[in-house]
């Protein structure tokens, strides 16, 4: 008796310990973000750095799907909104997707803490009320990793509720398992 209980427990902690394992593992698959399609609640543009030539850009939304993981808004455009109430991203995959993890580069020249309580959602819905895959609460480190365990969905959102901001991001990555 006890013995089966032994291995019913162990059963059940290597099954927790699998399913943490097979989250956030380095992504495996393709980048599903790319070469698709983004759009955001506005575009702001700003002037690059004198020392990659200074040019005026527009901070599109298709910036955060350039391949290009730059953390830095002045050496290479990141995706950037205007500073407006509630501010949004949003990739369109042009297919439903079972989703592992989003990667996400912040921005890290300034400006970091913007991105925080930033609520990252999952969902065949075309306006940004899916299902929260991630809220985004520790912006130290540059590279932000959500895991989605196997959420469902076309569409991926990158939500500021609640206040005035600025959302930008340099990189999305999206990987299945
Ligand atoms: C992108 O979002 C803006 C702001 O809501 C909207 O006006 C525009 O029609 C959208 N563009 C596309 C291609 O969906």
């Amino acid at each position: 008796m006890y013995a089966l209980m032994k291995f019913f427990v162990l059963l059940f902690a290597y099954a927790v310990l699998g399913w943490a394992q097979s989250c956030c593992q380095p992504p495996g698959g393709p980048n599903l973000a790319r070469p698709v399609e983004a759009n955001q609640s506005s575009t702001y543009i700003y002037a690059l750095s004198p020392e990659v030539g200074g040019a005026t850009v527009e901070g599109t939304a298709d910036r955060a799907i350039d391949g290009n993981k730059e953390s830095n808004a002045y050496l290479h455009p990141c995706s950037h909104t205007k500073y407006e109430q509630d501010p949004w991203w949003r990739l369109d995959m042009k297919q439903s997707n079972k989703i592992d993890t989003i990667v996400i580069t912040n921005r890290q020249d300034c400006c970091s803490e913007r991105l925080k309580g930033a609520e990252v959602r999952v969902g065949n819905s075309a306006d940004n009320n899916n299902p929260i895959c991630g809220t985004i609460n520790d912006i130290s480190k540059p590279i932000i990793t959500l895991c989605c365990n196997g959420m469902v969905g076309r569409y991926v959102s990158v939500v500021i509720p609640g206040r005035e901001e600025y959302l930008t991001l340099c990189e999305v990555e999206v990987y299945t398992g």
